[in-house]
């Protein structure tokens, strides 16, 4: 039985994150929404399917942030309004769940990060790895030195997802939008910062940013790592498949870990031990991380395990800096624009991809 009565909470941006945090929050005994606010109609006609009728449905966030009622924001716009948003949570006493990046710019991160520093209020980003089973399982293991010294690090997102000029204009190039949170998985796995590293890219179909890029290079405590991400894996295929994994290398044994976005494998290979889990993957892993800032909440401590503002500011930062080193390198050109026209209709018009954001009227 709940013993806390519901937070009151207002989610501002109902797009494809917006909707999935409505509809984890409706599960959950711990939290009740009073308002939506999303600047375009369509968006709120979609929140109007899904709310009781006292809910609040507006285009104007002020209605939300001056709401007395409202304790917490979810703020889930694109990144183009979030430090804004964060500078009137801040104003308005309430506490947030942002999604990343925290800024359109690192600069606006940074002058976040401070405001947030210099705030009373309680502050999470989704960085939804960092909640997951299988990432805390693997970490869990090394720290009993089951495969000796971590040494390598080598992480892999690639997937038949979203394709240039289909959304997240504000987010910058893939490896910026999507790729922060493999650079950020790494980070936590090192527990060091980065030092060195080199970036290779491509652009895919004569795109002008690239849609896939690998960085390797090493942390201040010597262990190395690979990151490569890219959504350019097979969008036309007939069957569409991925590639996903994580494989966490000691100087005694290893760790490794894949998915299907249904499971995820866990194995494990230590000197005196060897496990395979497999569990459902959890997608964004929403239950925890609204779980974990409800129990904060309600302590008035943030949860240690939560990820922290200045993570996704890290991580936001070396996504930056990898895609700024793979532009000084030679970054070739394959396939063409007429490919990645047929790419967009099949995932807009179709519905056939990964991560699809709700049907556009108009793409770039
Ligand atoms: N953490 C993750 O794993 C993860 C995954 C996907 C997206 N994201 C992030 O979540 C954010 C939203 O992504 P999405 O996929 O839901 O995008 P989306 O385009 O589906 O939704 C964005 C919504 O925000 C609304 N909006 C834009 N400006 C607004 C404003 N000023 N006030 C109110 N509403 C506004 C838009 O109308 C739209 O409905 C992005 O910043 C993206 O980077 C994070």
């Amino acid at each position: 039985m709940p013993t806390h009565p519901k937070i009151k909470a207002g989610i501002i941006g109902f797009g494809r994150m917006g909707e999935m945090y409505l509809r984890q929050m409706l599960k959950s005994h711990q939290w009740e929404i009073l308002a939506i606010c999303d600047t375009d109609p369509d968006a709120l006609a979609i929140a109007a399917n899904l709310v009781s009728s006292d809910t609040i449905l507006t285009t104007d966030e002020q209605v939300v942030f001056a709401d007395p009622g409202i304790s917490v924001l979810v703020l889930s716009t694109l990144a183009d309004s979030r430090k804004r948003h964060l500078f009137k949570a801040v104003e308005h006493h309430k506490h947030v769940i942002t999604e990343k990046p925290l800024g359109s710019s690192i600069e606006e991160e940074y002058a976040v990060l401070d405001k947030l520093q210099h705030s009373n209020i309680m502050a999470t980003v989704n960085l939804p790895l960092r909640n997951a089973w299988y990432h805390k399982t693997i970490k869990e293991f090394i720290a009993t030195g089951e495969i000796g010294d971590l040494a390598i690090i080598r992480v892999c997102h690639m997937t038949p997802g979203m394709a240039p000029g289909e959304g997240h204009w504000a987010e910058g190039p893939l490896f910026h939008d999507c790729g922060m949170h493999y650079v950020d998985i790494a980070r936590w796995y090192a527990q060091s910062e980065f030092r060195t590293w080199n970036a290779q890219a491509i652009r895919m179909w004569n795109y002008e940013e690239p849609w896939w890029l690998q960085a390797h290079g090493t942390f201040e405590n010597g262990i190395v790592f690979d990151v490569t991400q890219g959504h350019v894996y097979g969008q036309l295929a007939k069957d569409l498949t991925h590639n996903g994994y994580v494989d966490l290398i000691g100087t005694k044994g290893i760790a490794r870990m894949s998915h299907d976005f249904v499971t995820a494998t866990v194995e494990l290979h230590g000197m005196t031990k060897t496990h395979l889990i497999r569990k459902p993957f959890g997608d964004k892993n929403l239950d925890v991380l609204c779980d974990l800032f409800a129990r904060s909440l309600a302590c008035g401590i943030l949860d240690p395990s939560l990820p922290a503002v200045r993570d996704a500011v890290i991580a936001s930062e070396y996504a930056w800096k990898f895609l700024e080193d793979a532009a000084r390198h030679d970054m070739p050109v394959r396939g063409d624009l007429q490919t990645l026209r047929e790419i967009r209709e099949r995932r807009n018009d179709k519905r056939i991809g990964y991560g699809l954001l709700r049907k556009r009227k108009k793409i770039r």
